[in-house]
């Protein structure tokens, strides 16, 4: 039999090679899913025969999770707990669903995966394989009994008795987890909310404020249907748009988040996030929304758009209820077209015009200037209505004092 491993070559899913091997007699095809997470990929076929893979696929997803899950979650302005702009959340489900073409391609019985048991991430990965392949078993080396290796350490010493002698560093760093979205960073001092994140230590896209130029740099991007199609002018798909906006921001000290937030499996968790490009998009994209939905709309898209992250946070991608909102969202992009016009400077995002074919915006209407279309004597109607039942309740509680 079968199992497909969601690979990175790193030590934790090397050691979980022979792992399976031994405890399951599994034959091991490796997948390393390219999210973007800009590593060297060179060398790691090799790597997995070493340590014993009979396959490994590398699979780049970076087009899918731009355009079928991160553009989803912009336009519906989906940000968790007002702060996390669910870089890790969204790139699960579509680890998943990539996970399960590869083990329905090599008829594998199992899928495994990496996560601990203490975290989101093996609850994003299980539902979308339950979701997409319920007849799959999952493996979860963190939370098996028969998992006996407990440092990094315990991991070399068991690879090098199964014969694979890999370098591998010691690693003192900050627990990552990396895509074309974002960088999130957790542990070490962050550990400790009264502790101050070390910035200068931590940093990976980007700078702090106060390390940005003293030079503001203007942006232009325009959007088509709510998708981003150009910045600068220059056409380019959405992933490139992504990429060339998180070397601006992160060069301006844009999007860098410090949260404490609430993990599903109940605990609270601090981490830090970086999501220069990401920050920039979601700001344009709301900034043309402004101008162009209704009152009513923006107002119930606030609500779903809450209501949305959480349930991709809680890794419920593949669910009639995520798609239920998505096609709501997807109606409401319809006139979300026209042109963004942003300055980035030192850690802001400052807006510097807006235009749209669909705007809403009427100059007259909103000028002090009355045009037919609006007769100032008609607010003092509609405000004795508006305002009838304080009215009403405001006489009612007087004479109740008096009695
Ligand atoms: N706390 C974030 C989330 O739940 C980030 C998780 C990072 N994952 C990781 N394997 N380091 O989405
Ligand atoms: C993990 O525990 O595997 C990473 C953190 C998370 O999933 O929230």
């Amino acid at each position: 039999d079968k199992v497909v491993l969601a690979y990175s070559g790193g030590l934790d899913t090397t050691a979980v090679i022979p792992w399976l091997k031994e405890t399951y007699g599994y034959e091991v095809i490796c997948c390393c899913i390219d999210c973007g997470q800009g590593e060297e990929l060179d060398g790691l076929e090799e790597r997995a025969r070493l340590s014993g893979a009979a396959k490994l696929y590398i699979e780049d997803v970076v087009d899918d999770l731009c355009e079928n899950y991160i553009m989803p979650c912009v336009q519906a302005g989906a940000v968790y707990e007002h702060k996390y702009l669910m870089g890790t959340a969204m790139a699960r489900p579509t680890i998943a669903a990539k996970l399960v073409e590869i083990a329905r391609k090599e008829n594998a019985v199992a899928i495994c995966h990496g996560a601990t048991g203490k975290g989101n991430d093996q609850i994003r990965f299980e539902l979308g394989i339950k979701a997409l392949a319920p007849d799959i078993k999952v493996i979860a080396p963190w939370r098996d009994d028969r998992w006996q290796m407990d440092s990094r350490q315990a991991e070399i010493d068991y690879c090098k008795a199964h014969g694979i002698d890999l370098p591998f560093g010691t690693d003192q760093s900050y627990s990552r987890d990396r895509n074309i979205w974002h960088i999130s960073h957790e542990g070490l001092e962050l550990e400790d909310p009264s502790q101050a994140p070390n910035y200068d230590h931590m940093l990976v896209l980007g700078v702090t404020p106060e390390k940005a130029p003293d030079e503001d740099v203007e942006l232009t991007i325009n959007f088509e249907k709510g998708m981003p199609v150009s910045l600068n002018g220059k056409k380019m798909k959405v992933s490139d748009i992504i990429r060339e906006l998180n070397t601006i921001g992160g060069k301006h000290g844009i999007g860098i988040v410090d949260i404490v937030e609430n993990r599903v499996v109940g605990m609270k968790s601090r981490g830090v996030y970086e999501t220069p490009g990401g920050t920039i998009l979601m700001e344009a994209h709301q900034q043309l929304e402004e101008l162009v939905l209704d009152r009513d709309t923006i107002a119930l898209k606030k609500d779903l758009g809450s209501k949305l992250a959480s349930i991709v946070y809680e890794g419920k991608w593949f669910t009639p209820v995520r798609e239920a909102i998505s096609a709501f969202v997807d109606v409401t992009q319809q006139y979300v077209t026209g042109e963004v016009k942003l300055r980035l400077y030192k850690g802001n995002i400052i807006k510097a015009g807006t235009t749209s074919p669909y705007s809403l915006y009427s100059e007259s209407l909103a000028s002090f200037t009355t045009g037919d279309m609006y007769d100032h004597h008609d607010a003092e109607g509609f405000i004795t209505l508006w305002g009838l039942p304080l009215k009403v309740r405001a006489m009612r509680m007087n004479e109740l004092k008096k009695e």
